[in-house]
Parts: structure tokens; sequence; C-alpha cells
């Protein structure tokens, strides 16, 4: 298949690349390089030993995005594009919205134009909010989201589910991810944020290799068995899988599917230090801090309907996330 994979030089897309590639298909790139460098598309191409085209555009450009649309015949779209920080998207919500609904929109419109009847588009457990039991399952639909950068997933979820609704032979995966952590094998792509990182694996991975002194643990007296938050971490190849999957499937079937990608496992913010400490032998120091506003207390994912249409389920375990996060900071430290 020819795939359009938007935000493909991003984290979880240029690992969705290297299955997708590994696989036979073929990708076209789009990317306008706000969170990602271009140096991803060289390590893709050594990783591969493939030719990717790639175009530096944002989608929120709808001329440029169409000569993507006039010039290949794609069988199949990915959409990855959007930003995704969560605390940013309180300061900047119209930022948000433009990028990650005006510009999704762009992108269903030359989909529907040129024709493009499978998408697959890039949802988040965020979704659910505070108002379900875990584990969380489709059905539940969507829940309150606390940000911004949450309501924009609804929006998508809404826009593609309403748009199913008026051409029968749409196909469209919305996949709800829980929390990718670790990096390719390689050591070629990973995620290494630039300053400091919201997020629980990239700020423990900068206290190992000595960039941050300690890791601000957001509260320690939430009804869990430890008393940090649990959240359902996948790695981010079986992450990658899981799209090759979804996009195979979007081909064979129409309709609208919900589904989540995620291990089903709950692990909590000291089970995770633990975990990084046992994988790369450093001590990662600590210290409780109050709870993160907006945070929720525990989110896993019922894996059960992933497995059931996709035949999906993961292969790595937290330690290996750990050793592949660590070995990935290691050879990119600057
Ligand atoms: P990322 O920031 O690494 O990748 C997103 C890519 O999209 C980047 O390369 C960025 O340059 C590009 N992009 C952003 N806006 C664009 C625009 N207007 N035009 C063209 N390119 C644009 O993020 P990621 O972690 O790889 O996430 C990919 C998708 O998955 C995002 O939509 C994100 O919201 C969603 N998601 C991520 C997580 C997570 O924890 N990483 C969880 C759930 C959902
Ligand atoms: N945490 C800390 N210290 C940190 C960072 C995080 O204790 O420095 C804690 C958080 O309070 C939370 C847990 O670690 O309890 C996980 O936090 P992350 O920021 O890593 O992940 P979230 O679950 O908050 O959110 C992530 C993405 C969202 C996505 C969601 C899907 O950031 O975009 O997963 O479940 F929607």
């Amino acid at each position: 298949m020819k795939i359009l994979v938007t935000g493909g030089l991003g984290y979880i897309g240029s690992h969705t690349v290297v299955e997708l590639l590994n696989n036979n298909h073929s990708v076209v790139i789009v990317d306008n390089l706000i969170n990602s460098k271009i140096e991803v598309l060289d390590n893709l191409k050594i990783i591969t030993k493939k030719e990717i085209d790639f175009y530096q555009i944002d989608i929120l450009n709808f001329i440029e995005l169409e000569k993507i649309f006039k010039k290949y015949k794609f069988d199949a779209i990915i959409h990855f594009a959007g930003l995704k920080a969560v605390g940013e998207s309180c300061d900047k919500p119209l930022l948000y919205y433009e990028n990650n609904v005006s510009g999704s929109i762009n992108l269903y419109n030359l989909a529907i134009k040129h024709n493009v009847k499978n998408i697959v588009f890039s949802s988040s457990a965020t979704v659910y909010g505070d108002d379900f039991k875990v584990p969380f399952k489709e059905e539940y639909g969507l829940g309150t989201c606390t940000n911004p950068y949450g309501e924009t997933k609804k929006i998508n979820e809404i826009i593609l589910t309403d748009l199913s609704k008026t051409d029968k032979d749409l196909s469209v995966v919305l996949l709800r991810y829980f929390n990718p952590v670790g990096a390719s094998k390689t050591q070629l792509l990973g995620e290494n944020p630039n300053g400091i990182p919201n997020n629980l694996v990239p700020y423990i991975a900068k206290v190992a290799i000595k960039e941050l002194p300690y890791l601000n643990v957001y509260g320690n007296d939430y009804n869990t068995p430890d008393g940090t938050a649990i959240r359902d971490y996948i790695h981010i190849i079986d992450l990658a899988k899981g799209h090759l999957k979804a996009v195979e499937y979007a081909v064979k079937n129409k309709g609208i599917e919900v589904i989540n990608l995620g291990t089903g496992k709950g692990t909590s913010v000291l089970e995770m230090v633990k975990a990084y400490e046992k994988a790369s032998n450093i001590k990662i120091d600590y210290k409780i801090q109050p709870r993160r506003k907006g945070d929720i207390e525990t989110c896993f994912a019922d894996t059960a309907k992933a497995k059931k249409l996709l035949n999906f389920e993961t292969e790595y375990d937290i330690e290996e996330m750990c050793l592949d996060s660590y070995n990935y900071m290691i050879k990119n430290i600057k």
C-alpha cells in the first residue's frame, strides 16, 4: 500500500514508518518539523535501507497539502501530526484547536476530495477522562477532559465518526494510545525532548544521565498500593506494530472502530522508577511533590478489542521499555 503518514518524523510516527516499510508498504511523510528533526529522516533511511518521500509541509496549508494528494494516489492515511503538550494546550488553547482540529479538517477534506477511503487517527486514552472505571473499554465512549489537548482528540473522534456516517465506503480506526515509552533497538529513533520533559519516562531518563538532579513524583497520596499514580506504559515498538495492524485492518473493513492500544497492565510511578534503576543500574533520586493538576489516579486499557479485531498483543515489558529508553539516551547525549 501507499500510505500518507502525517507527523511521520515524530516519536510515534517514525517508529511506525519503520514497521510499514519493513512490511513492504511505501510511505510518504508530511511533517512541518515543529516538534521533530530532519535527521530522523536520515535515520529512517539507515534503518530501513529504503527511499522515503518526505515533504516539509504544515497540514494547515491546504494548497501545499493538496499538491501531495495530486502527486500520489494513497491507499490510506495515518494521521499523527499534532501538538501534544497538555500544559501548553491550557496556556494556548487556540494554537491547539487550530493545529489539531483545523489542520485535521484540511486533511479530511483532501482525503474525501481525492477519494482516500482509509484513515487511522492518533487518539489518546486521555479522551476517557476521569469518568470511568479501569480497565478503560472502548465502548465507554468519551469522558470529560481536563485540557484543550484532550478536547482536540475528542473533536477529531467526533468529526471522523460523523464523516463515517456520510460515506459507507469510508474506513476509520481511532487508536486510543495509552503511555508510549522506550525507543528503537537501533538507538537511532527515540524520544529526547528539548528542555524539561513533561512526561515521566523522558524525565527519569534525564535524571539517569545526570541532566536533571532528581525526579519530582507528583503525589503519593493516591488510592493505589504505593500511593503513586498508575498508568499503562506501552513500548513504542509495540505501539508502532499496532498501527501496521490497524491500517491493514482498515483497508479490509469498512466503517469506524475505536481501538485501545495498551498493555492492560498498570504500573505506578515508583514502580517505573525501580524498573528504570534496574535496567540502567543507576540510582534515580526523587522527591515527593503535591499531585499534578489534571492528573487522574489510575489509567489502563482493556485490550480485548485490539486482540479480537487486530490480533494485537504487546511483546515488551516495562524493564525493556526502560532499557531501550536508557540506551537511546546514552547514545544521544550531546
Ligand atoms: P511528536 O510531537 O513526536 O510527533 C508529532 C509530529 O507532528 C511532529 O513531528 C511534528 O513536527 C508534526 N506536526 C505537528 N503539527 C504539525 C502540522 N500542523 N503540520 C505538519 N506536521 C505537524 O508526537 P508523538 O508522541 O509522536 O505523537 C503523535 C500523535 O499521537 C499526536 O497526534 C499525539 O497527540 C498523539 N498521542 C501521543 C501520545 C504520547 O504520549 N506520545 C499519547 C496519545 C496520543
Ligand atoms: N509524573 C511524575 N513526574 C514527572 C512526570 C510525570 O510523577 O516528572 C507522573 C504523573 O503525575 C502521572 C504519571 O507520572 O501520574 C504519568 O505522567 P505522564 O506525563 O508521563 O503521562 P500522562 O498519563 O499524564 O499523559 C500521557 C500523555 C498524554 C496522553 C496520555 C494517554 O502526556 O498526551 O498519556 O494516557 F494523552
